[in-house]
């Protein structure tokens, strides 16, 4: 699918906020509070972006970094709004950002979500553990995987 042009890539504020805790509702069982998100525009290991249509925040990336490891927490975009590059887009916002100052990404991945799973591969990430019944909601286990910067 083409590319939209119009749509926004933004760093989180205080304005998306709220946005960022709704989408990551709508795309995850076990989904961050709004409230921990907040909490993340004070912590200065955080980079998160956004991806906006108006004003509707329809896709978002979060990590945390300690020294040179960037760890990727959450990355989602609305169903609409699927294949058209808004992962990439956002991932690609992370690692400018993250230049010179991190080397490695690691995450952590539901085994059956082979679209996260073949997206990840699309960006140089290969697996590097397995832990059984990492999840719940459904119990499931989790493909970590890892990245050079
Ligand atoms: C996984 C997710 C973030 C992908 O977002 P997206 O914006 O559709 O991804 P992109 O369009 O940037 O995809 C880039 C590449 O990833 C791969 N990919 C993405 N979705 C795929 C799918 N459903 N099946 C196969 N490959 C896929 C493809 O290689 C794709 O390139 P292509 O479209 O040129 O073939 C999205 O499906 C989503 O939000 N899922 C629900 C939340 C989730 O599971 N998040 C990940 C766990 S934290």
């Amino acid at each position: 699918m083409t590319q939209r042009a119009d749509l926004a890539i933004e760093m989180f504020s205080e304005e998306n906020i709220r946005g960022v805790a709704e989408i990551a509702k709508r795309c995850f069982t076990t989904p961050w509070s709004e409230e921990i998100y907040r909490r993340e525009l004070e912590n200065p290991q955080s980079v998160g972006f956004v991806c906006k249509d108006g004003d509707a925040v329809i896709g978002m990336i979060h990590c945390n970094f300690v020294l040179d490891e960037l760890t990727l927490n959450t990355l989602c975009v609305d169903a609409d709004y699927r294949r058209q590059g808004i992962a990439k887009r956002l991932w690609n916002a992370v690692t400018e950002m993250m230049q010179g100052v991190c080397t490695v990404c690691y995450l952590e991945v539901r085994e059956s979500n082979l679209p996260a799973r073949k997206l990840y591969e699309s960006l140089g990430f290969t697996q590097n553990g397995y832990r059984p019944r990492y999840y719940s909601q459904p119990d499931e286990a989790a493909v970590l995987m890892q990245c050079a910067l």
